[in-house]
């Protein structure tokens, strides 16, 4: 008797945890309306890469809207995954004000709320579940003291700003100008917007260079990798060397900034990682089952300089 149920306990064990895996897969899935803000650089197209292929390896019915960088396409986009009755509601919001009304309804309308990449400002913190993203401020923290360290705390800067109203230009504005307050040597002389574009950091550096005091600058601070690259190219064609006549510190780490930096025309780039679709839709699916779970879900990232490009340019998957 003991042994015959010594021998059954294996087949016992393997037909429950059979049986689970069939219950997982059969579960269903959730219905889920994803906002993204665009495809305005290269971190925003790895950052949706990122979220179809996790929605398509999870069997998950995605409802995919792209705002073309604009908040009433997102707020028009949200509006419909209302209308259509999705499970769950994500999005990354362009601007961090200007959303209660909206995710009001959606809250009327009983659909849970994560928001991704980018923190909205609300005053009642019950309009969304939970914000997966990184920690903006602390980039801006860490490019801040990576050009203090290489410029032994003296530099005249050139800030190309992210989107205007947007988190990561705000919260990287804010953590950059922290270590300058500690490094009186280092002052920013000209800062503007170039919306996170490549033809915008292009732009904006164009008319930074053609400016009277432009011979002044020693560094750049951009907010992203594409507004860099875009600067990189204005760079040259006013026939300065990027990466030498002025240091250029970003933000994202995407191929292209260590592709520059092995060509030594960028020297540092702060990691903004854009690969969170598993992260995000784990989430998602626990709160479709009504899971409990932390309201904030932090990205861990890292810092690159040239030093560290060559060797670290195979592994960069975006
Ligand atoms: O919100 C993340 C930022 O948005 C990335 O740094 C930038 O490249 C993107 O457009």
């Amino acid at each position: 008797m003991h042994s015959l149920f010594r021998r059954l306990v294996p087949l016992i064990a393997l037909s429950v945890s059979a049986a689970s895996v069939l219950l997982a897969q059969t579960a269903k899935k959730p219905v889920v309306g994803f906002s993204q803000i665009g495809a305005e650089s290269g971190w925003r197209t790895a950052n949706t890469d990122s979220i179809k292929a996790e929605a398509a390896k999870r069997g998950i019915d995605l409802k995919f809207a792209d705002a073309q960088q604009k908040q009433e396409n997102q707020i028009k986009a949200l509006r419909s995954f209302i209308a259509q009755g999705v499970d769950v509601i994500a999005f990354s919001p362009v601007v961090e004000t200007g959303w209660e009304p909206v995710l009001k309804e959606i809250k009327a309308a009983g659909i849970p709320v994560v928001l991704s990449d980018r923190a909205v400002k609300v005053s009642d913190p019950s309009l969304y579940v939970t914000f997966i993203g990184s920690d903006f401020i602390e980039e801006g923290r860490r490019a801040g003291d990576w050009l203090a360290k290489k410029t032994g705390g003296k530099a005249v800067i050139a800030e190309l700003v992210g989107t205007p109203g947007s988190a990561p230009a705000i919260d990287r504005k804010k953590g950059f100008e922290e270590i300058l307050t500690r490094n009186p040597g280092m002052k920013i002389v000209k800062s503007q917007s170039g919306d996170f574009t490549r033809a915008g950091g292009k732009q904006v550096m164009e008319a930074f260079l053609k400016s009277p005091d432009a011979k002044q600058l020693t560094a750049l601070f951009a907010h992203n990798d594409d507004m860099a690259l875009g600067a990189i190219q204005a760079i040259e064609e006013a026939g300065l060397k990027p990466g030498k006549d002025i240091i250029i510190v970003s933000i994202d780490g995407v191929r292209g900034a260590f592709e520059a930096m092995v060509a030594g025309k960028l020297n540092c780039t702060v990691e903004c990682n854009p690969q969170i679709g598993p992260q995000l839709f784990n989430l998602i699916e626990q709160v479709a089952a009504g899971q409990k779970i932390p309201a904030r879900i932090a990205v861990k990232e890292g810092v690159f300089d040239e030093t560290q490009a060559a060797a670290e340019l195979p592994n960069r998957k975006y």
